[in-house]
């Protein structure tokens, strides 16, 4: 079994990447369980530059194959806001306050421009330093109130047509999702690898 560190200490993303890459005979353990301790600073301008960063940070200290994926919303009518800020949107990490936020800035805004995606990049660095990104988006429109339980962060106002990604169950959310998306370009990677 070919082992790869997740160079992040969020558990659900540890969840998502063991369910896809553990059928195709690869071992992710937690950056915590291979005992490396960083956590550098996101001063990228794009996600694709941030999910670099974090990937390279864990690769200079374990010399080994690396994942690491970074995130975010993007709502046309803000210019990509808040993008690379998504979780950390207007100084606060409360996913409540990032969403009154949004629907705050968009209230004047029409349907037909309230259109946003979720981005996911992810980057994978092999044994011997090669690099390779995934990039996996999700389109949909802002909605006008939060709606639905599951998920998390910006789901509640992500409207797919008639409902938020927050009414869709886990499956349906993977299927279609950027994260999902990004993810199985991964494991077919991985898997001709
Ligand atoms: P990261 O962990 O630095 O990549 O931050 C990603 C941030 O983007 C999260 O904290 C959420 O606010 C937002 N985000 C990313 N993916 C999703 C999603 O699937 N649903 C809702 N919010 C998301």
């Amino acid at each position: 079994m070919q082992k790869v560190i997740l160079a992040s200490s969020n558990p659900n993303k540890l969840r998502e990447f063991r369910e896809i890459l553990s059928p195709l005979g690869w071992e992710v353990v937690s950056q915590k369980e291979a005992g490396i301790d960083v956590d550098p600073e996101e001063t990228g301008t794009t996600f694709e530059e941030n999910s670099a960063i974090k990937a390279r940070a864990v690769y200079n200290i374990a010399h080994s194959a690396v994942i690491a994926d970074d995130s975010g919303l993007s709502v046309d009518a803000l210019g990509g806001e808040p993008g690379v800020y998504s979780a950390r949107y207007g100084g606060t990490r409360d996913d409540k306050a990032h969403n009154a936020i949004v629907l705050e800035k968009l209230k004047n805004v029409p349907d037909e421009a309230r259109t946003a995606r979720f981005v996911a990049a992810i980057t994978y660095i092999s044994d011997n330093g090669e690099e390779k990104q995934f990039v996996g988006t999700f389109e949909g429109r802002i909605g006008y109130e939060e709606r639905g339980k599951n998920g998390f962060g910006y789901d509640p106002i992500f409207m797919v047509g008639e409902i938020s990604s927050a009414e869709m169950s886990p499956e349906e959310k993977n299927a279609v999702s950027h994260r999902g998306k990004a993810l199985r370009a991964l494991a077919e990677y991985l898997g001709n690898l």
